[in-house]
Formats: C-alpha cells, sequence, structure tokens
C-alpha cells in the first residue's frame, strides 16, 4: 500500500485527536527514518524528546529481545531483576539522598498523577487541611484528568470540567511565587524548562526559591522532567544545579527519555517527608514497572553512560545554538543541550504562523522538527545525533525558511 493508501486507513480507523499525521513511518536506524513510500527524514525531534539512543540502537533492540525471550509481564504481586535494577540505577545516577524510592509508570502523565495524589494526600492529613496546589503559567503536565487540571493552556481543560479543583496558576516569576506560597498549600508542581510552552527555562533563583518556600511552608515540591530530564538537557536532570544534595525536591517525574522509545514513566520520591506519603493500597498500576518496560530503561542508561551521550548532547547542543543564533530570519534561541527552541522573525508572514509551514517544508526536504506555536521550531533530536547530521540541517534550514516566508 502507498503512504497515501495507509493514511486513508488511518482516518478510517483512528480516533482523530492528533489530526491527521503527516507520514506513516515504517523503520528507523541512528537518528533516520523511512516512510512507507521509500522517503527518508534526519530526525530532530526524536519521538518528541523519546528517542534518546535514537532507532534500533543494538543495545537498546539485544536488551529488549532477551527479556521479552525471558519474562515480559508479571504483576506487581511480583518484583523482577530488571525493576529492581533500573530502580537502583536510577536513585544512583540522580544522586537521590539515602532513603529515596522509585514508583515506575507508563507515560508522563500517569507519573504526574501519581505526584498529584501523593501532594493531595500530604494536603488532607495536615492540620488544618492544606487543599491549594500551585501550577504555573504555561505549564504542561499531561492529560489524564489530575495532570490536566495543572495544565495551564485553558483550551486543553475547559471541555473537561469539572477536573480536580483546588489548582491556582501563578506566574514563573520569584514574586508570584512569594506572594502565592501559604500554610495552606499542599503542593506546587513545575517544570525546570517548560517544554511545550516553546522551551522555556524557569528564571534564575526560581527552583532555588521554590525549595526554600516549600520546605518552610511544609508543602511537597514536585518538578516535573519528563521532558526535560534524563539526558535532554547534557544533564540527567535540568533542575539538578538548584536542586541538588540537601535541596532536592520531594518528587521528581520523569517519561520520556527514560526508556529511550519504550513507554515507562517514574515518580521518584527524594525526601522523608514524600517517601512516608503514599502506602499499600493508595496506588497502583498494572503495567508500570514491567520487566520489558524497566530493561529497556536500563539498557537506555547504560548505552548514555558508556558512549558520552551527555557530553554529547551538550556539545551538540551548543553547535545548534551557535548555528541558529547565526541564522537569518530567527529572532531568539533558548535552550539547553538537545531541547532547543528558535523563534522565527517573520512568523505573521504566513497564515496560521510560518514555525508549522516551515515545519511541513522541512519535510519535504527530508527533516523531522515540530512547532510549539506558531513562531516557535523545536528540536529534541536522539542524543546520539552526530556533527554532520547537525551541519546537514543547519546548512537547509536557511533555504527552508526562505521558501515558506518569500512564498
Ligand atoms: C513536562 C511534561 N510533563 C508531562 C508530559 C506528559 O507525558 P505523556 O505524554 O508521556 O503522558 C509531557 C508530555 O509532553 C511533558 O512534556
Amino acid at each position: 500500500m502507498t503512504q497515501n493508501e495507509l493514511l486513508t486507513e488511518y482516518r478510517k480507523d483512528l480516533l482523530g485527536v492528533f489530526g491527521d499525521p503527516s507520514l506513516v513511518l515504517t523503520e528507523g536506524r541512528g537518528c533516520r527514518v523511512t516512510d512507507a513510500d521509500g522517503g527518508t527524514y534526519l530526525d530532530l525531534l526524536g519521538g518528541i524528546a523519546v528517542n534518546a539512543l535514537g532507532y534500533a540502537h543494538p543495545r537498546w533492540v539485544q536488551a529488549v529481545a532477551d527479556q521479552a525471550g525471558r519474562l515480559a509481564h508479571v504483576s506487581n504481586f511480583f518484583t523482577t531483576p530488571p525493576q529492581l535494577s533500573l530502580a537502583h540505577k536510577l536513585l544512583e545516577i540522580l544522586a537521590a539522598p539515602e532513603g529515596s524510592k522509585v514508583f515506575f509508570t507508563n507515560s508522563g502523565t500517569e507519573a504526574n498523577e501519581a505526584a498529584l495524589k501523593l501532594v493531595r494526600s500530604h494536603g488532607n492529613a495536615a492540620t488544618p487541611h492544606k487543599s491549594r496546589v500551585l501550577a504555573l503559567d504555561h505549564g504542561f503536565h499531561g492529560r489524564t484528568a489530575g495532570a490536566l487540571a495543572v495544565t495551564w493552556k485553558e483550551a486543553y481543560r475547559a471541555p473537561f470540567q469539572p477536573l480536580p479543583g483546588g489548582v491556582e496558576f501563578i506566574e514563573p516569576t520569584l514574586e508570584a511565587l512569594d506572594r502565592a506560597m501559604g500554610d495552606d498549600v499542599a503542593g506546587l508542581i513545575v517544570e525546570p524548562v517548560q517544554g511545550e510552552a516553546g522551551v522555556r527555562p524557569l528564571p534564575e533563583g526560581f527552583l532555588a526559591q521554590a525549595r526554600r518556600l516549600t520546605a518552610d511552608g511544609d508543602a511537597i515540591l514536585v518538578v516535573d522532567e519528563v521532558q526535560s530530564g534524563m539526558g535532554r538537557t547534557g544533564r540527567w536532570l535540568a533542575s539538578g544545579d538548584e536542586l541538588g544534595g540537601e535541596n532536592a525536591p520531594d518528587v521528581i517525574t520523569l517519561a520520556k527519555s527514560l526508556g529511550g522509545g519504550f513507554p515507562i514513566g517514574a515518580m521518584i520520591t527524594m525526601t522523608p517527608q514524600a517517601t512516608g506519603v503514599l502506602g499499600p493500597g493508595n496506588h497502583g498500576t498494572t503495567f508500570g514497572g514491567n520487566p520489558l518496560a524497566t530493561a529497556a530503561g536500563s539498557a537506555t542508561i547504560e548505552a548514555i553512560e558508556e558512549e558520552g551521550l551527555l557530553e554529547n548532547a551538550r556539545s551538540m547542543g551548543e553547535l545548534l545554538v551557535r548555528g541558529l543564533s547565526q541564522m537569518e530570519g530567527i529572532d531568539e534561541v533558548r535552550g539547553e543541550g538537545l531541547l532547543i527552541a528558535a523563534d522565527l522573525s517573520r512568523a505573521d508572514a504566513v497564515d496560521g504562523g510560518a514555525a508549522p509551514a516551515v515545519v511541513a517544508e522541512a519535510r519535504k526536504r527530508g527533516f523531522i522538527l515540530n512547532a510549539t506555536g506558531p513562531a516557535t521550531l523545536r528540536l529534541a533530536p536522539p542524543l546520539i545525533i552526530t556533527a554532520s547530521e547537525v551541519e546537514e540541517f543547519l546548512q537547509a534550514l536557511p533555504g527552508i525558511i526562505d521558501a515558506v516566508v518569500d512564498a
């Protein structure tokens, strides 16, 4: 079947929540994918910050295949060696304080859902009850009801009201944080880099101040590193500088790069205050932490460590940022490591915004990236991307922008 015929099948059989997919992808290797008509693409989006090792990484493939041949799933009445190994490894690389604990999920939204239940339970156990949950303007935490309730974009939330209540959105500024905090706050959830908002890092000092104020007010600080974590910014955690060691947040949530393409998420409790909240019977999941997913997670971490991919993310990120910053047609470049956004200068030269048009034109020319808004391009390529692949993209992009904006 041709790609167009397959897309017709999609429209017939799949619920249209994602809009029309632009391609039917059939295989991938390294940073390149192939479509059903044989077209090939250099992938600068990595399945939206998921495919840390690119496609068909031999170590990952071997680990998943070996585990599938041994034991793919057991219930959480039992544990398995891959689950234990990944939990141990995660606590080690995140430099989690003694006593920290891991709860595995299948996605980012579920990791946040667990964190929000923890926050609510902590608030309900306090005397008097702490009823307020703070979240940030422009934040994105997922599409299930709890995570959606702390997701800022009104259009995402409006059709599904009433969502869990008690949530207040505040500007991501130190002043707004100071004003909002109080003894009645059960928790605060933040992304260190707001990915879906166009890769916007929090202001310097925000996380450290959030840690101080939540500790003083006995509130749970949840740091959502679903997009920014697991090496994406060239460090295991984007929040590490301000929240390391004694300043660890109460809870960190992870997903995306954690499984290198296998669906898995995690909620990690980093303080005794958070670790003590949920106990037997309080929460659960059938698939969370299953041996196949956790074997994929360990293979991903081992490859990142052994192949120096944190360093590669930093140096390839610098190459991209330098190239984009010098490029005609780009106003501002943001990000760190391989989580980068570029704002186009003449965004309103095109109906619907130049960024979506650049994404479509780039695809025609063999590059995958995405737009987080009418003016903003986002790049989150595999951490294995090479200098020659980065150059290939930087060479092509000016022509792509010109073709769209001058059309
Ligand atoms: C910061 C952040 N949190 C949570 C999520 C939700 O993750 P998932 O799509 O795996 O449910 C995302 C997804 O983009 C995200 O970027």
